[in-house]
């Protein structure tokens, strides 16, 4: 009996995966699955495929896929306890105390514990922002920035008192409680002993995941002093690479828009979800990265980054193209005006003109060329610029296809032949590093061979997935000799077992019993793929098998015998040989 076994079945009688992933992943049907860009990994083409008759997903890219739990898992960050929680919770299903490992319910109490320190942390601070004087000075900040009482009540907004002691009197004496405190970030452990507050006389912005729990705080000066922002550190509920601030709130706006607004900060987010903006996010303080774009791109198919007009804003926004274009998410730009940011164009200019500009921003691939070209307008050395700015970022491109559209793109907007880029883009490749993503030639030399190796492994494995009556025929054959994966015999092996003894449903159900991930991995594969085999070739097919393994058990007879040096054997078998041989060519 595994851990949580009849919570885990009414989850899946009532969740369809297609549904739960899909509120993640953009899924379109193809054939009896669906696929989409992977959440998982970089992609353009959609290699991540979910089957509703199957209820399991399978990235053919890089190879991650499983159930309904293990997307969950995977795309959340969450443990398995933790998993089974939040699934019967939102599908109303009783949970079950179900056994887990020591190890993994230690994870998920720790886990546990972090979030609802976070959250008492959280009301505490947003209480004392209410209080007539002790939260006057953060009240008055927020009031300067022009912030509505219903965006500070909205994303939680609080207030740390000038003291070093005001989170750790509220959480009180337990020092097991006090130790969590610390490991969430909020409490600083003191050299002597004790500890006192993280955050102190500053504007808290907590940060919220998609299931809106607390994961981690920002807090901001009331004045001009540094560090302007304090962050939560890293822990194991907080990851600033793939956050983003407001994503909980802006979660549907996007999805419903099929867009996002991208920005730079705590404040940028704030002012935009005031001006009704609401499908805008930012990173945490950090750069984007792909994990942010691989994320967005399952909920819209453009995001308009709005960054400051400051030349770290424009870096920013150069820097993010190549992320867009590999992700095949449509990156778009926006420029502002003057010395603004989101933040305070909004609040000066409005948001019908923000709207504006986001409605007719360009692409992120124009910005790029635009911004290499002002340098020196029109001039040679512009264009020289150009080329030695764009075409690197060119190169990174995965796709060819692509490449291409942007190079004539670029040879149209600098009026630079076409031919002339190829041949700059063709040095570029020559002696840049970034080469390691292509094979080199004798791996590639290599391939077509093992591809040819595997090939009859991956038949092997779908004629039992689609025929499993064939096992009736090859049961009492060596069929391993016709295999070289080592997955591949390892299912088998498991499949003829369960057949002999009369206990095999479907395919399907071997997965939990299989020991090696890989292998799960290899059958996922097998049951996506369509059948090889129609019932009018079926036979004919399993004839082939049957003559195959014969043959190959020949030739290792007759390599034993030429050992020992039994010329007579030898001979026999060569003849016998020959004629399977022949047979099989009067077929
Ligand atoms: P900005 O300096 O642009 O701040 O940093 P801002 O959001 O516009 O804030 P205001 O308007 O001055 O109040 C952008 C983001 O970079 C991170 C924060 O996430 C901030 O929102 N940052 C900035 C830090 O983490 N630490 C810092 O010291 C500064
Ligand atoms: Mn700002």
């Amino acid at each position: 009996m595994g851990s949580y076994e009849s919570t885990k079945e009414t989850i899946r009688s009532v969740a369809d995966i297609v549904e739960v992933i899909g509120q993640f992943v953009q899924l379109r049907k193809a054939g009896q699955n669906y696929i989409g860009l992977c959440p998982f990994h970089t992609e353009k083409e959609p290699s991540f495929t979910v089957s509703p008759s199957k209820q399991m997903f399978h990235c053919f890219g890089c190879k991650k896929g499983g159930d309904i739990f293990a997307f969950w898992m995977e795309y959340h960050g969450t443990t398995f306890p933790e998993t089974i929680k939040e699934l019967a919770e939102r599908y109303n299903v009783p949970l079950l105390e179900g056994a887990s490992s020591a190890e993994e319910k230690k994870k998920a109490e720790f886990r546990k514990a972090l979030f609802k320190v976070n959250e008492q942390a959280c009301r505490f601070y947003q209480e004392v922002l209410l209080e007539e004087t002790g939260g006057k000075p953060g009240r008055a900040y927020l009031e300067r920035r022009s912030l509505s009482f219903s965006i500070i009540n909205k994303f939680r907004l609080g207030y740390a008192p000038d003291s070093w002691d005001s989170l750790t009197s509220f959480l009180g004496k337990d020092p097991r409680k006090l130790k969590i405190a610390s490991e969430a970030g909020l409490l600083v452990e003191r050299k002597g002993g004790g500890y006192y507050d993280r955050f102190r006389n500053r504007v808290i912005f907590p940060i919220l995941n998609l299931r809106g729990q607390v994961v981690g705080f920002g807090g901001r000066v009331l004045d001009a002093a540094l560090p302007k922002y304090l962050n939560t550190p890293e822990s194991p509920i907080f990851h600033k690479g793939a956050l983003l601030y407001g994503l909980n709130h802006a979660f549907d706006a996007i999805r419903k828009a099929g867009r996002t607004v991208v920005v730079e900060g705590y404040m940028d987010v704030l002012a935009l979800h005031d001006h009704e903006i609401v499908e805008t996010v930012a990173t945490l303080g950090t750069a984007l990265t792909d994990a942010h774009v691989r994320k967005l791109k399952g909920y819209a198919s453009e995001a308009v980054v709005v960054f400051d007009s400051d030349e770290a804003g424009k870096k920013a926004a150069l820097k993010s193209l190549p992320l867009f274009l590999n992700e095949g998410l449509s990156g778009k730009a926006v420029v502002l005006p003057g010395n603004h940011d989101p933040d305070s164009f909004v609040n000066t200019e409005g948001a019908s003109s923000l709207r504006d500009l986001i409605r007719k921003a360009g692409s992120l691939f124009d910005f790029h060329v635009d911004m290499s070209l002002s340098v020196m307008d029109g001039s040679i050395e512009a264009k020289s610029i150009a080329i030695n700015e764009v075409l690197p970022v060119l190169r990174r491109l995965h796709d060819v296809s692509q490449q291409s559209l942007y190079v004539r793109r670029l040879s149209e907007r600098i009026g630079v032949k076409e031919d002339v880029l190829w041949m700059e883009l063709k040095n570029l490749g020559r002696d840049g590093a970034g080469g390691s993503d292509k094979l080199s030639l004798s791996e590639r030399l290599a391939k077509p061979a093992v591809e040819k190796r595997f090939s009859r492994d991956i038949h092997f494995l779908n004629l039992l997935i689609h025929y499993p009556e064939a096992a009736q025929a090859l049961r009492n054959l060596p069929w391993q000799v016709l295999l070289s994966d080592a997955q591949v015999i390892e299912i088998g092996e498991l499949f003829f077992q369960n057949y002999d003894s009369g206990r095999l449903s479907s395919m399907e159900d071997l997965a939990p019993n299989l020991e090696s991930e890989k292998a799960r991995e290899q059958l996922r594969e097998g049951l996506l793929l369509p059948s090889f085999y129609s019932d009018q070739t079926v036979d004919l097919a399993i004839q082939e098998f049957e003559r195959k393994i014969r043959q190959i058990q020949l030739s290792r007879s007759i390599q034993k015998a030429r050992e020992q040096g039994d010329l007579e054997s030898m001979n026999r078998l060569l003849k016998e040989k020959a004629e399977g041989i022949g047979q099989s060519a009067g077929h």
